[in-house]
Formats: structure tokens, sequence, C-alpha cells
């Protein structure tokens, strides 16, 4: 994950003249992204918190961290913390957004997917609001400089107008997947979606970090201004990719993370190849939140807010596949289909037996 290319070197002006305190809830493996962050950053991570002791006290003896916790809610009661980081399983994420936002802490960087059903969604945004707390959503790809290179280019008309955004992805819909049609959207200028019809198969009792997931899934997003997504996540004869491409009406463009961007624009014949670079992502999303909770800029680019249009989007392709329809945005249903299906008996495994493609306990 880490490349040279990015600098953790940080100018003492761009540091927070503001002093903030940080605490981190779930301590496993994208937790370090998030503690190098506030480190580069200059702000303090005065607590940790993690259902697993273990991890909790390996992290806070490897950042230095003086409190742990082994429940969030006594970390929330018994520290000041002005920032939260939430990295723990998709299924935890709207219950540790609310109690933070509660808490009456300042800012919430929660990592994706944002949770796991459009209501979750809802509840997390109004909790925020009603706090005053503002959230931000690990969509990191936002702040990842070949996606900015590539936003640039597109916005500049380097490939007229978009016609068709196309991924292949690994991993699960929420997992991976969750990545890509957010990363689609921001390189399309944030666009709303206006209807998704999907395919779903689930033929094995398949979990992602303990979150039920897909075998795999297919479909297509019409967005505002009639541009098609084309989603493929675990689809198979093809490896797991993850690069984006996009055509538009005078060329065609390639993007992947940390890989850069290539352009051939219509009666070229080889590809324009660019490498930008830039700060580290993660380090760059925290700054953007506190700057968010400094007042100095008016949202988050990868607020709670747009993250649910990624999250309705998601619900909606399950959604489809639930009812064999297409579905139009807004979209109502407030659980998320796909338990619905399972639970219902709709949706029958062919292979019993649960299994995780992440956790290893
Ligand atoms: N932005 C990215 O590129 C990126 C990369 C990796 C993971 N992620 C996301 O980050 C999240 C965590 O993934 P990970 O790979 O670090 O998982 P992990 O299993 O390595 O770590 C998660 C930790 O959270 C702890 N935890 C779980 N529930 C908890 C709870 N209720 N309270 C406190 N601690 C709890 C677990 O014990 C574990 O130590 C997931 O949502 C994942 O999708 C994002």
């Amino acid at each position: 994950m880490r490349s040279k290319r990015w600098s953790l070197w940080i100018k003492s002006e761009e540091v927070s003249k503001v002093e903030h305190s940080a605490a981190i809830i779930g301590c496993g493996g994208i937790a370090s992204a998030h503690a190098n962050s506030f480190r580069a950053l200059g702000i303090p991570i005065v607590a940790c918190a993690d259902i697993n002791r273990k991890a909790a006290e390996s992290f806070a003896s490897k950042y230095d961290v003086q409190s742990l916790y082994t429940d969030h809610r006594e970390l929330l009661k018994n520290e000041r913390v002005d920032l939260v980081s939430i990295c723990t399983w998709a299924q935890s994420h709207a219950d540790i957004t609310i109690d933070c936002a509660e808490a009456g802490v300042k800012g919430i960087m929660c990592e994706k997917p944002m949770c796991r059903s459009l209501g979750e969604a809802d509840a997390m945004i109004y909790a925020c609001r009603r706090n005053e707390v503002k959230l931000a959503i690990g969509h990191v790809r936002r702040f990842e400089p070949s996606y900015v290179e590539a936003r640039e280019l597109i916005r500049g008309g380097m490939i007229g107008e978009p016609l068709y955004a196309a991924f292949h992805t690994s991993g699960g819909l929420l997992n991976n997947g969750t990545h890509l049609i957010d990363a689609t959207r921001f390189l399309l200028d944030d666009p709303r979606a206006i209807w998704v019809i999907g395919g779903v198969e689930r033929k094995t009792d398949r979990y992602e970090r303990g979150a039920r997931t897909e075998d795999l899934c297919a479909a297509v997003i019409c967005f505002e201004g009639n541009v098609r997504g084309i989603v493929e996540v675990d689809t198979p004869n093809r490896p797991g990719i993850s690069e984006i491409i996009l055509c538009g009406t005078e060329g065609v463009l390639q993007v992947a993370w940390g890989k850069g961007v290539k352009v051939m624009r219509t009666g070229e014949t080889g590809w324009d190849e660019r490498k930008p670079t830039g700060e580290n992502p993660f380090i760059a999303q925290i700054r953007h939140l506190v700057k968010w909770v400094e007042g100095e800029i008016e949202e988050h680019i990868s607020s709670g807010e747009q993250a649910r249009f990624t999250m309705e989007i998601m619900m909606g392709i399950y959604e489809s596949v639930r009812t064999k329809r297409l579905v139009k945005m807004p979209l109502k249903i407030k659980l998320n289909p796909l338990d619905e299906m399972v639970e219902e008996g709709d949706m029958p495994v062919l292979k019993p037996g649960r299994y995780d493609i992440r956790l290893k306990t």
C-alpha cells in the first residue's frame, strides 16, 4: 500500500493550527494507515479501542497510545477526543459512528463501506447532523493522485463527453465495489444514479470480514446525463484488476490506484501515459477532515452524504435482484436487500458451510 512516491513530509504551515486529539477504534490492518496519518499531521492519538485486547495492546505499544479500551463506549466516556477514526468491520460502522456523534467528537473518519444498509447510512448522517459532527467516509481513491489527475483530465474535456465507465474488481460489492463505484462517481463529478439493474449469485455462504457478501455481482448504473457505469465484482475469467476504463465521445481513459492515467484520444494510435505524484492519500483524507472541522472548507469531498449515494447504488443493485426489476432512484428500501433475500430463504446456498474471505479467526 505504501508507495515511495507519496511523500510523508508535511510543510509546517500545512499542519493544523488548532490542537486536536485523536482516537482510533478498531486496531487491525487499516488502522495503521490512519495512525500514520494523524502522526504525519502532528495530531496525538490519545486512545484506542478494539474488542480484541491483544490487537489494542499491540497497536497502543506500536503507536505510543496512552489509553486502551476493549469497548469504544468506555473510550468515549473517559477521553476528550476531537477526531475519531473508525477502522472496525462494516457491520459496526453505524453504531460506532452514532455513539461517537452523541459523545460530542468534532470529526469522524469512518472506513468504507459506509455501513450495511441505507437505513444505517441515514441514521449515521442524522446523528452527525443533530450533534454537528463532521462525518467523512474512507473512499480514499478521491485523494489518490492518479484519480485526482484523471478527474481533472475528464473535466478538461480530454475524452469529450463521458459515455461509459467500466470496472472489474474482486472481494465483494460492499468491499472493493464501494471503492470503485465511488471512484467512478468522483471521476464523473459526483452524478446521482437514475436507475440500476443488477445480477447477483450467492451459491456459497460467503462473508467478508464478518459481513455477508455475494459470490459475484454484475450491474449497470445509469447516472445523471445518461452516462453508464458497468460494474463487475468477482465475475469469472478476469482477474481482480480494479482499474476504471472511461469511454467518451472523443477518447478513452484508464486509471488505477498508484499506476497513473492512460489516455488515448480519437484518431491517436498510442497511449498518453501520466504518472502523477502527490501526498499520501490516507494523510490527505484526514487533513481534509481537519480542514472541514476547522471550518476552512464547506464539505469533505468524501462526506457521509456523498458516500450515501454510493450505498444507495449498491443497495439498489441488491434490490434489483430481489425485485427482478430495474430499480429507479431514490431507493425506498432501508434494509439490506441481500440480507432480506438470504434470511427469507429466497437465495439458498447450494454449498453449505459459512466461510470468510478475509477474517482469519
Ligand atoms: N480504505 C481502504 O483502502 C481500506 C483498506 C483496508 C480495509 N478497509 C476497511 O477498514 C475496515 C477494517 O478493515 P481491516 O482490514 O483493518 O480489518 P482487520 O480485521 O484487520 O481489523 C479490524 C479490527 O477491528 C476490530 N473490531 C471489530 N469490531 C469492533 C468493534 N465493534 N469495536 C472495536 N473493535 C472492533 C477487530 O477486532 C480488528 O482488530 C473495513 O471496513 C475495511 O473494509 C479499508
